[in-house]
């Protein structure tokens, strides 16, 4: 059936219909008075998505364009950085900084294990010299359904008192509680095909005082990504380059809606649908990769042991139109991942589970008792 296709990926993430329909219009010249008053409205609600007083920057780039801007604004080549690696996003985090020449020092766990904070606290209080330049680490590690501690590693980072912290906060910003300014965040990296609400296009990147003092020292060339330009437009209420123009109506509309759902709202569903998700699966005596404690409120990765991942999502995808995400890199084939983050709501989950149930009885896979797997969702969402 033609326009029923439910996206329950970790992004691109559902779009509401308000923002779909804000999105629906001419563009307007990105220099009219009428344009700068949009871009205002936008930057008080960025701020006000990120718990910041500064200015949170908005580029015409994917997540990992935002990533980039991230490295190559605040750093130089040659200077020692930390990256915790435990995924294939914080993966990326280490190859960029290994293309743009930094020394670059890995602190790695397990694909599906959470990044020992202890590690970085060794680290950084073993360098007295105050060598490391950055400590850089993805907060919720899309690929594996990982959330990582960032308050206590960002303590350490503290307290070292040199080393700037850079975060990818991809998936957590808009699902998670990051309150940058409370904890002294330098650096935040997100992508608008997330918590959003927005189609892919946009980057973001919120900045501390402590990292435009290190940006007026950072040696790694920048120009269309350089945030100073950025910083400059944004006090005049404009953009440095042509921005897209229908993403940024979408934006206006999505923040509108944000807003009036409440921050503490918004995290408060977000922890409520992983929750119901993760007794779902449990229930449906299906393994999950990552543990209990360590969550990530925008995807669930599971990964069957007696049924197989990709058969499952042939089945949810076909019969049912429901998208899930796969593994990926060495989990390919092994996990599947079921994305809560954004436009979700409770009946969404509860969607996705009894469907996911039904394609299970289709595979033979029968280890549960009838409708565990939505009783156990219904009864976290009550
Ligand atoms: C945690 C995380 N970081 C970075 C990215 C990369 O973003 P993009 O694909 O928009 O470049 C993603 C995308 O899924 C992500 O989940």
């Amino acid at each position: 059936m033609e326009d029923k296709h439910m996206l329950m990926i970790p992004g691109p993430t559902p779009v509401p219909e308000k923002v779909l329909l804000a999105m629906a219009q001419h563009p307007i010249g990105h220099r009219s008075g009428d344009f700068s008053k949009i871009i205002a409205e936008i930057n008080q609600g960025l701020k006000w998505l990120h718990q910041t007083k500064n200015e949170v920057l908005s580029l015409t780039v994917s997540g990992t364009g935002a990533m980039e801007a991230g490295i190559i604004n605040f750093l130089s080549p040659g200077d020692r950085v930390l990256v915790g690696s435990n995924g294939k996003f914080s993966d990326r985090w280490a190859q960029i900084s290994e293309a743009f020449g930094l020394k670059v020092e890995i602190i790695s766990a397990e694909w599906g294990k959470p990044l020992d904070t202890e590690e970085f606290r060794t680290k950084l209080t073993a360098d007295t010299n105050k060598e490391i330049k950055a400590v850089i680490i993805t907060h919720s590690e899309t690929s594996t359904g990982v959330l990582n501690d960032l308050e206590t590693i960002n303590k350490y980072v503290k307290e070292h008192g040199e080393a700037l912290i850079i975060v990818d906060a991809v998936t957590s910003l808009g699902a998670y509680n990051v309150p940058i300014d409370e904890w002294g965040l330098d650096v935040v990296a997100s992508g608008s095909q997330k918590g959003y609400m927005i189609p892919p296009g946009m980057g973001f990147v919120a900045v501390s005082d402590k990292a435009w003092k290190a940006y007026e020292t950072a040696k790694l060339p920048r120009f269309y990504m350089d945030l100073g330009k950025y910083k400059k437009a944004n006090a005049k209420d404009s953009t440095p380059f042509t921005p897209p123009v229908n993403l940024m109506y979408g934006l206006q509309a999505s923040l509108q809606m944000m807003q009036r759902e409440g921050l503490e709202n918004i995290f408060a569903r977000h922890e409520r649908l992983t929750q119901a998700t993760r007794a779902a699966v449990k229930a449906l005596r299906l393994d999950l990769l990552a543990p209990d404690d360590c969550a990530s409120t925008a995807a669930t990765a599971v990964a069957p042991s007696s049924v197989d991942a990709e058969q499952i999502r042939g089945i949810m995808r076909k019969k049912y139109d429901i998208a899930l995400a796969g593994g990926q890199d060495h989990l390919k084939g092994k996990i599947f991942r079921i994305g809560h983050l954004g436009f979700v709501s409770d009946r969404d989950i509860l969607t996705a589970i009894s469907c996911l149930e039904a394609t299970l009885i289709e595979l033979g896979y029968e280890d549960f008792a009838s409708k565990a797997g939505v009783k156990a969702a219904a009864k976290v969402l009550a």
